[in-house]
């Protein structure tokens, strides 16, 4: 079993039922890592941080060659401790911060302005549609739209001074980098994308005067259990986060949305219709395809799982699309049943005290864009039924073209 092999990124089901069924915490010697493919074992890691900690959540997968390290080392590249690899007392406090922004009332609030947002990106659509006949939904409408909400959301729109491009190549980069498994020219390249990143993100943090009721502004208040301000590396590493977790998870979605509704007989022209049926579907589409397909924890001292003894220290990675789709729990779980009891139930945004802060604004995305797209749109159908080049991380999977077309 090959994590980053295309064959299973494009159908990872039954690689996982084996898992379920004969070895649920199995090592695997590709990666070095505890796999945990049990819905009832992942969840009650991910709800007892003390003795599986979050520490490793965002190293990278690989040990980097020394000419990356240098490139790092250059821009003195550093992401401590901050969200969703902090087990420290710091936490609560950064996580103040972002239920701040990303509340359910700010989100609700922000509707108007995501369906404005899509309204344009669909302009876009429409006009490349009739100009070239076909649109690559993956990487237009789902990968601007998520970052614009996010900038915006976060206030981070007029202090940004590159474009959607840069950020989106250096998010890029920074995501093969970190859960990729590059060839050595290639993590090369990718360190130095980061580097730019980071470099840039550092200089953004210690911008004057940031605004109140922004991501900077609320960085720059932040004062630390101990009363001290944040380091510029604290800063830059929540900001960091903030733009590949706000945007990079929400555009794979979108993306493994778009071909999975397109690919059913009749399922967009009801969406058209119907558009109420848009949002349950998306929660469904959660559970069984996720886009954090894994998420990691250590075991803090030694813990037993499902019969199998671990050390403390053991890096564990938590199968979260394999829980979505664990039979002891959602009957029947390679159907997409948008009524079924347990709906809510998937762990794809984690649980417990490092659940997404983003997950209500991720939701709320997928209905607005699925839906305005289908209303918008309702004779698109996919221009390439070929089987589909698959975005393959050891956390991340997704489709990376959906190309479309009118009917
Ligand atoms: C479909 C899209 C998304 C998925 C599937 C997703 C999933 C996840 C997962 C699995 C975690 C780790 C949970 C854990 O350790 O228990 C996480 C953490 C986090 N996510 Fe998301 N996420 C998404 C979108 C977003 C968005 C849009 C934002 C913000 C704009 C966001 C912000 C965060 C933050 C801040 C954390 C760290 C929370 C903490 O450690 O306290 N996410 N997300």
């Amino acid at each position: 079993m090959d994590l980053f092999d295309q064959g299973y990124a494009l159908d990872p089901f039954p690689a996982m039922a084996a898992l379920r069924e004969n070895e649920p915490v199995k090592y695997d010697e590709n990666t070095g890592l505890w796999l945990v493919s049990r819905y009832e074992d992942v969840r009650a890691i991910l709800l007892d941080p003390e003795n599986f900690l979050p520490d490793n959540a965002i190293d990278a997968v690989g040990r980097f060659s020394v000419p990356t390290l240098r490139v790092l080392a250059r821009v003195k590249f550093d992401l401590p401790q901050t969200l969703a690899n902090n087990g420290s007392e710091t936490h609560a406090g950064f996580r103040r911060i972002m239920t701040r922004l990303l509340n359910a009332q700010a989100v609700n609030a922000s509707v108007p302005m995501v369906e404005k947002v899509v309204a344009q990106s669909l302009d876009e659509v429409e006009e490349r549609l009739a100009a070239d006949g076909v649109c690559d939904l993956a990487t237009t409408l789902a990968r601007d739209v998520p970052f614009q909400v996010m900038l915006r959301l976060l206030g981070l729109e007029r202090a940004i001074d590159v474009d959607i491009d840069t950020l989106a190549r250096w998010s890029d980069a920074s995501l093969e980098l970190f859960w990729g498994r590059p060839r050595r020219g290639r993590e090369v390249e990718l360190a130095r994308e980061a580097a730019d990143f980071y470099a840039w993100l550092t200089g953004l943090v210690q911008q004057p005067d940031p605004q109140d009721g922004t991501l900077l502004g609320a960085l720059a208040a932040h004062r630390l259990p101990d009363g001290e301000p944040l380091s510029v590396a604290q800063a830059a590493a929540v900001v960091y986060f903030m733009i590949i977790a706000g945007q990079m998870t929400t555009t794979q979605m979108l993306s493994t949305m778009y071909r999975r509704a397109l690919e059913v007989p009749g399922l967009w022209r009801q969406f058209a219709a119907e558009p109420g049926t848009v949002e349950p579907w998306t929660e469904e589409m959660l559970r069984r395809e996720p886009p954090i397909t894994t998420w990691r924890r250590v075991t803090g001292r030694p813990m037993t799982l499902s019969g199998v003894d671990l050390p403390e220290g053991a890096p564990l990675l938590l199968m979260l699309a394999s829980t979505g789709s664990d039979p002891d729990v959602f009957e029947r779980p390679e159907q997409i049943c948008p009524h079924r009891a347990n709906v809510r139930k998937h762990l794809s945004f984690g649980v417990g005290r490092h659940r997404c802060s983003g997950a209500e604004l991720a939701r709320m995305e997928a209905d607005v864009v699925m839906r305005m797209t289908a209303a918008r749109l309702p004779d698109l159908r996919l221009a390439d039924d070929s089987t589909p080049e698959m975005l393959a991380l050891l956390s991340f999977r997704a489709p990376l073209h959906v190309r479309v077309e009118r009917g």
